[in-house]
């Protein structure tokens, strides 16, 4: 459907725009960057493009997660209007590809040698047909706990390892009379969390058959209930006004010490980081328990639209500036998330992103980096929206059990297909 409402649209452009004039020293963007910790990372680029003489468009639309802001694009690119570019998660870049609308920058990709330097896993998704698409901008993960410390050490906490040290950790804090867990009961953020759930409940082999390969026996196993079991018990420790409560609210939650920890991607670094606080003295960064040594991942991707000859030279500029090492380090550092680069050096990294950098290594070598299906790199953005529904029915009691889960989860993702 998306395809074929776009192919059309993608030829119109293309005639309407054959003539040029001189370049537009414009770069258009649309993004979901609107928090506080992410605007802050976003200014890192536009400085960056400024100082090449590059005006800034900007076309905020905010939501985390982006589903708002990909009904948006999706409303732009119908009317044959393209931004310069737009973030973008994993397969909708490739469902834009596979429409004709997006541009090729494999002279630049070529030129700057990204194929040595982008790992494979993100090469999958900007890289369509054999042309580049899209420039990585950063690999964020999934599977974090983010913890205040001076919380953490009233309760006399200690970092839980496996799903049952959690459950008591959540207790202590529960009898101490603080909101054990901070959460924004909006449906990507239920799902973002139970990616983690499902990891640490049945293993990485499982998570890889059930989330990226949607085996069917896998989704509709005792594992699979199980895990939806294991996120009715965490759903006990939430403030009674989660509901449709933004993620960076639920972050400030925890940076406040109003609450004990979030479960969330290292997105949620950028907020303390914006905060100016600093891990290991204001707040601590584990691996969800049952889940260290495997990364559930995603990557935010700027997705390059097929322009108008006068726009291609910003979109070169941009392309260039987003995988330069140095704007790899100065941006991810205050996004909380890690180099799309393999070659990027972890100095100016804080503790949690220094471990996130090494995290990353250690499972793309050891074959547990796994693409999380809550933020678009587990499967279409058709089969993740019917998981994000379905994980939250059930948070919010619609679902009623987990046996009722797993049979809606297969259902809804077959339907999807
Ligand atoms: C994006 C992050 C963003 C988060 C919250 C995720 O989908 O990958 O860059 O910070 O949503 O808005």
């Amino acid at each position: 459907m998306l395809r074929k409402l776009l192919i059309g649209t993608a030829l119109a452009t293309s005639f309407a725009f054959s003539a040029h004039a001189a370049d537009v020293k414009e770069v258009q963007m649309l993004h979901w960057w609107t928090s506080g910790g992410e605007a802050a990372a976003l200014n890192v680029l536009k400085q960056d493009l400024a100082k090449e003489g590059y005006a800034w468009k900007d076309v905020p639309v905010a939501g985390g997660g982006g589903d708002a802001a990909m009904t948006a694009l999706k409303a732009m690119v119908a009317a044959g209007n393209y931004p310069t570019a737009s973030q973008m998660l994993g397969y909708t870049v490739l469902d834009y590809a596979a429409a004709g609308v997006m541009g090729d920058l494999t002279e630049t990709a070529k030129k700057e040698g990204w194929d040595k330097s982008v790992p494979a896993a993100l090469q999958k998704f900007s890289v369509y047909d054999g042309k580049w698409v899209a420039a990585p901008v950063n690999v964020h993960s999934v599977n974090w706990l983010w913890i205040n410390k001076a919380v953490m050490d009233k309760i006399g906490g200690t970092e839980p390892k496996t799903f049952d040290d959690f459950i008591a950790l959540l207790d202590k804090a529960k009898a101490a009379g603080v909101t054990p867990l901070a959460l924004g009961g909006q449906n990507w953020q239920e799902a973002t969390m139970f990616d983690s759930v499902v990891l640490s409940t049945g293993g990485p082999e499982f998570y890889k058959k059930a989330m990226n390969d949607l085996d069917e026996e896998s989704l509709k196993s005792d594992t699979m209930k199980k895990s939806f079991d294991n996120l009715a018990k965490l759903v006990k420790y939430v403030d009674p006004n989660f509901s449709g409560r933004d993620w960076n609210l639920a972050t400030a939650m925890v940076i406040k010490g109003d609450a004990l920890v979030q479960v969330m991607g290292d997105w949620a670094k950028g907020e303390f980081h914006a905060a100016k606080k600093t891990p290991g003295t204001d707040f601590l960064c584990y691996r969800f328990p049952g889940t260290d040594g495997s990364v559930i991942y995603n990557s935010d991707m700027f997705g390059m639209f097929n322009v108008p000859d006068d726009r291609k030279a910003a979109q070169i500029a941009l392309a260039t500036a987003t995988l330069s090492k140095s704007f790899q380090s100065a941006f991810n550092v205050v996004k909380g998330s890690v180099p799309a680069r393999t070659d990027v050096p972890d100095t100016d990294f804080d503790a949690c992103g220094k471990k996130g950098i090494a995290d990353l290594k250690k499972a793309n070598d050891g074959g547990t980096l796994f693409g999380s299906l809550a933020q678009g790199y587990g499967a279409p953005p058709a089969v993740a929206n019917a998981y994000k529904d379905v994980v939250s029915k059930f948070v919010h009691g619609q679902i009623k059990t987990s046996d009722e889960a797993v049979t809606e989860l297969v259902k809804a993702i077959d339907d999807a297909k």
